[in-house]
């Protein structure tokens, strides 16, 4: 929002115009969530949203990606794609969960509880576990990681700028994730070529988009 400089009252302005009444010293409110609430966002139902989200990540993919790609032996380029795709759905994980606590949300203290309200499902191995099975719970699961994402960036798009970014970066890997397994499932299942554009990342589940340092995600 660009302001007029004529008739900028400066910090007594922008506190009387930000929507952030928040008592200097306070530390039951924040700052960074009012004026977010300000600008139209449903923080409580944002933090749902990105509990639900971070579940998906790290119960119905991270852990079940783990079975899959023990299951893909004989298969070594897929093994190693399905491995990228893992260990970057637990980079989206470590990267969301941060912002749950800063907009105020917290982690269930029960895992069976937290694995139960994944927006996504639990992308069990197949029966029979063959290769176009497996691929194809890759690819779908992938899909739901799209919409789910996608609805993150919509909801908080030129509002929350901060939960957008993490979401975007989150989503740029999702597509990647998404292409590669549809290349995979029409080669194998339709022998058809339907490229992806991907060769492969520097090392196993680099995650450009989501993983800037490696404190966190070695
Ligand atoms: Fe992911
Ligand atoms: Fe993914």
């Amino acid at each position: 929002m660009t302001r007029p400089l004529v008739g900028w009252g400066g910090k007594d302005e922008l506190m009387a115009t930000a929507g952030t009444p928040v008592p200097a010293g306070d530390v039951t409110q924040r700052v960074g969530v009012e004026v977010i609430r300000a600008r139209g966002v449903d923080v409580e139902k944002l933090i749902k949203m990105l509990i639900a989200n971070a579940a998906a990540e790290f119960a119905s993919t991270y852990y079940y990606y783990t079975i899959l790609r023990m299951h893909l032996a004989g298969y070594e380029d897929y093994k190693e794609i399905c491995e990228d795709a893992r260990l970057e759905d637990r980079a989206h994980w470590e990267l969301i969960v941060p912002r749950i606590y800063e907009l105020g949300g917290e982690l269930p203290n029960d895992l069976p509880e937290f694995h139960n309200q994944a927006g996504c499902a639990a992308a069990k191995l197949p029966n029979p576990p063959t290769v176009i099975n497996i691929l194809t719970v890759l690819l779908e699961s992938e899909r739901c990681a799209i919409r789910s994402w996608s609805a993150v960036c919509d909801m908080t798009f030129g509002k929350d700028p901060r939960t957008y970014d993490l979401a975007a970066r989150i989503l740029n890997e999702e597509i990647e994730h998404e292409a590669w397994f549809i290349e995979l499932l029409a080669h194998e299942r339709d022998g058809k070529s339907i490229s992806s554009g991907h060769f492969r990342r520097g090392e196993p589940g680099e995650a450009p988009y989501s993983k800037n340092r490696a404190f966190y995600n070695p």
